[in-house]
């Protein structure tokens, strides 16, 4: 298992370019099952879960020309040869479960794996099965798998969410898109990544309004074509890396960072005293001397501060001057950070929900261990702030979602190295 080692080495300068986003592109891959005609997707991030994703959409029959460190992938669902999503490829993603709705819309029918809970909480998937219930599907749980059919196609209908789910508001938009009549989805997540959706979606053909809003109107059409579509910088990359600077202080543009989404960020981090300037090319970080201050943060559905930058924001507290309360409403076990950044000398106590971390001056490296994507990254924004050597074990995890992250690190100047066992 790969391991990357960090050394503090003061303020980063210069330029990072932003990658497509991971989630945005894993609900495109999974437009694809949606038509017969080719898909085009470019500014792809080449990251594990993209690329297991694409296994998974050959294994269903799409051809997947996606050449290693290209950024465009070209998807062809023309005949699709099974409708079947094993649990072995769903346990290993989560997003997987997202091929369940198109491939219920197109074929009719589909059995994909329930997900199961992960390091960061329960999860079900209970509001996306409860809308395919309302577009007149039939669902079966057997032995761990759904089983949906809707022999007769499915039937646009009214849902309104009881909270804004991204998951169930995505796969719910990309099934109502084959579905006889109109959907309405009430209460629907605003994320960014839903209109990007909607994009794609309109490009093949569909009806879509509302997408980022909270209520999103599908009109079913027919028969959806092929598009092609840039997928959507990635907001929580872009964040990240301003977390990093925030961290360790310097100058930084985010190269194609999208500024508008990073909004609820770029108030707390300016708070903190980061300073964030949208310029037309991306978002420029800095952040001179002297101590940042505490501020205490919320996690909340789009436009509010996103839970997918909740641990890189308490890497960055864990050094601020005051005390800090982050609050994670989105999920309900997603601090297991806390006692990895307390390794390297953090002062963190988590309280259910509410974690409160008391600034010290500086934290010191060691060897430390993560359980999920975003955990993984806000060790090493730590240890580029810590004095000393910080070894981030369990590398995977990161490279699920980040591309290139040494390269782009170590292209402003941080020293951080990967080794392979
Ligand atoms: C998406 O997860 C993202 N994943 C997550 O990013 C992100 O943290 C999350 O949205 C919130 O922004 C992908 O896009 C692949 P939800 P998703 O449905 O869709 C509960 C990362 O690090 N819920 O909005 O699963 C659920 O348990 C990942 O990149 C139900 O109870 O998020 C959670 O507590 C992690 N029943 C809350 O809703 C359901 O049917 C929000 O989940 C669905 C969700």
């Amino acid at each position: 298992m790969d391991s990357l080692i960090i050394t503090g080495n003061g303020p980063l300068k210069g330029e990072i370019p932003i990658s497509g986003a991971k989630n945005s592109a894993l609900k495109l891959m999974a437009a694809c099952l949606l038509t017969d005609q080719p898909v085009t997707l470019s500014r792809m991030p080449n990251l594990a879960d993209t690329r297991f994703l694409s296994e998974l959409l050959s294994s269903l029959g799409v051809e997947v020309y996606w050449p290693r460190n290209d950024s465009t992938c070209h998807l062809n669902a023309a005949e699709l040869k099974s409708t079947i999503a094993p649990y072995e490829q769903v346990r290993k993603m989560r997003a997987s479960f997202n091929v369940l709705g198109p491939l219920l819309a197109r074929m009719g029918h589909a059995t994909v794996s329930l997900p199961g809970g992960c390091a960061i909480g329960a999860r079900p998937v209970d509001l996306h099965l409860k809308a395919f219930e309302a577009m007149g599907a039939d669902i079966l749980i057997e032995q761990g798998y759904v089983k949906a059919a809707a022999i007769h196609g499915l039937k646009g209908a009214e849902i309104e969410f009881p909270f804004p789910s991204v998951g169930a508001t995505e796969h719910a938009m990309l099934a109502a898109t084959l579905a006889k009549g109109t959907t309405v989805l009430k209460n629907a997540a605003c994320e960014p990544e839903l209109a990007d959706l909607a994009d794609l979606l309109n490009m093949m053909g569909s009806k879509v309004s509302g997408a980022g809003t909270s209520t999103i109107t599908i009109e079913g059409v027919e028969k959806l074509n092929g598009a092609t579509h840039t997928v959507m910088a990635d907001r929580i990359e872009a964040g990240t890396y301003a977390m990093a600077v925030g961290a360790v202080g310097g100058d930084v543009l985010l190269k194609d960072a999208p500024s508008e989404a990073l909004q609820a960020m770029c108030d707390v981090l300016a708070a903190a005293g980061v300073e964030t300037i949208a310029e037309p090319e991306g978002l420029r970080v800095k952040r001179g001397e002297g101590r940042l201050k505490a501020v205490n943060v919320d996690t909340q559905p789009h436009p509010g501060f996103p839970t997918d930058l909740q641990a890189q924001f308490m890497a960055l507290m864990a050094t601020a001057e005051g005390v800090s309360t982050i609050r994670e409403n989105i999920f309900e076990n997603r601090f297991m950070h806390a006692p990895e950044l307390s390794r390297l000398g953090a002062d963190i106590i988590v309280r259910g929900k509410e974690a409160v971390v008391t600034g010290v001056a500086k934290l010191k490296g060691a060897p430390v261990m993560a359980t999920d994507l975003r955990a993984s990254v806000s060790l090493v924004i730590a240890g580029l702030a810590a004095e000393g050597e910080t070894v981030v074990n369990r590398v995977y995890h990161l490279d699920r979602g980040f591309e290139r992250l040494e390269e782009k690190l170590g292209a402003c100047g941080a020293r951080v190295q990967r080794q392979s066992e």
